[in-house]
């Protein structure tokens, strides 16, 4: 059984988020390092770092070490996670916490193992790996475990893990190249096209969640977004509306819908029937993105419903796997 103080940790591209058994969801900060480019000292992490983000001298840079589903720097990854871990366990560290622990999907094999080693330094006892649309589905309640097929996407700021699951194992997984940072990319092209305005990329976040969505908003809502102008050189500040960044996102927004449509695809016949029938669950940060879930179902026609909590669901489903150790076992990797 689990103790308390025992973890469960969402290590994601944008956020890591950590579970305490007794505690609940004690910590969430982002991804995100301050690293002195000379002497590659690391100055700040998390919140702290994230501030700085367009705002920094050249001297300073901002480094987040996961994207696009990957660990793009293993040190930093490792370093910015033993941080957090003895952050939150604190003088714990003579108990020995274990924790179950879900990373991104294309997080290799060798580097799952050398993280859990680097974990084991900040003074956790043993780190289990809980597949990413596992500990999804399972945050999301959804019930996979006999063999009624559930279907759930995981849309996070690097990609979207799109997976069809039934008797406890993943029977169709599709990961695709398409998320919340993929959407403020989408916003900085279009505001520099349209406006020849540059803006960073915590605006463009902003501008996303206020004036985003897969869908119009009725009634329109603007805001005034200030980037550069690249023809002055100076600062400038516009009037956008909301029209303009349901636009700017179409193409992603579709291209996301079509990659959910190809797992049906392939999905077999029976467990099809079960998913046109319980729908499609979203969970991740980027599942809040204005009329998601109604834009898909519009287009595939079944369900599809945004989980409670979404940027919670894999720190939960781990912490379910970690509150019941002996009926979930068999959810674990080998690892
Ligand atoms: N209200 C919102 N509308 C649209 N996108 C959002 C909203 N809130 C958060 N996001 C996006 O969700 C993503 C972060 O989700 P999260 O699950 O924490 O990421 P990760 O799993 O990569 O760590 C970011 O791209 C962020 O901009
Ligand atoms: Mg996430």
């Amino acid at each position: 059984m689990a103790q308390n103080g025992d973890i469960g940790i969402d290590l994601g591209t944008s956020n890591v988020v950590i579970y305490m058994k007794g505690n609940g969801v004690v910590f969430r900060e982002p991804s995100v390092i301050a690293v002195e480019s000379e002497t590659n000292q690391i100055i700040a992490f998390g919140t702290e770092a994230y501030r700085m983000i367009g705002r920094t001298p050249s001297s300073i840079s901002i480094i987040r070490p996961l994207a696009q589903g990957e660990i793009l720097d293993f040190e930093l990854t490792a370093a910015m996670l033993r941080y957090y871990i003895s952050n939150v366990i604190g003088k714990k560290f003579f108990s020995r916490p274990r924790a179950i622990m879900s990373v991104p999907s294309g997080v290799k094999e060798m580097e799952r193992k050398a993280l859990i080693t680097s974990l084991f330094d900040a003074g956790l006892r043993r780190t289990q790996i809980l597949d990413r649309t596992i500990a999804a589905a399972l945050g999301a309640q959804l019930n996979f475990l006999g063999s009624y097929g559930s279907m759930v996407a995981d849309l996070s700021a690097g990609g979207t893990d799109i997976a069809v699951l039934s008797n406890g194992i993943v029977s169709v997984v599709s990961s695709v190249q398409m998320g919340g940072d993929h959407f403020d990319d989408a916003i900085i092209r279009y505001l520099r096209k349209k406006y020849n305005m540059l803006i960073g990329e915590r605006t463009a976040e902003q501008v996303k969640i206020t004036l985003g969505g897969a869908m119009r908003r009725n009634p329109r809502v603007t805001m005034d977004v200030t980037g550069r102008n690249l023809i002055s050189g100076l600062p400038r500040t516009i009037s956008i509306d909301s029209d303009e960044i349901y636009e700017s996102l179409i193409d992603n927004v579709n291209d996301l819908i079509e990659s959910v449509q190809a797992v049906i695809e392939k999905t077999p016949p029976q467990l099809a029937s079960d998913i046109l029938e319980g729908g499609v669950t979203l969970t991740g940060g980027a599942a809040a993105l204005y009329g998601l879930s109604e834009a898909i179902s519009d287009v595939i026609r079944i369900p599809c419903r945004v989980a409670d909590d979404p940027k919670d669901c894999i720190v939960l489903g781990c912490a379910k796997v970690l509150n019941d150790p002996a009926g979930m076992r068999h959810l674990l990797s080998a690892s």
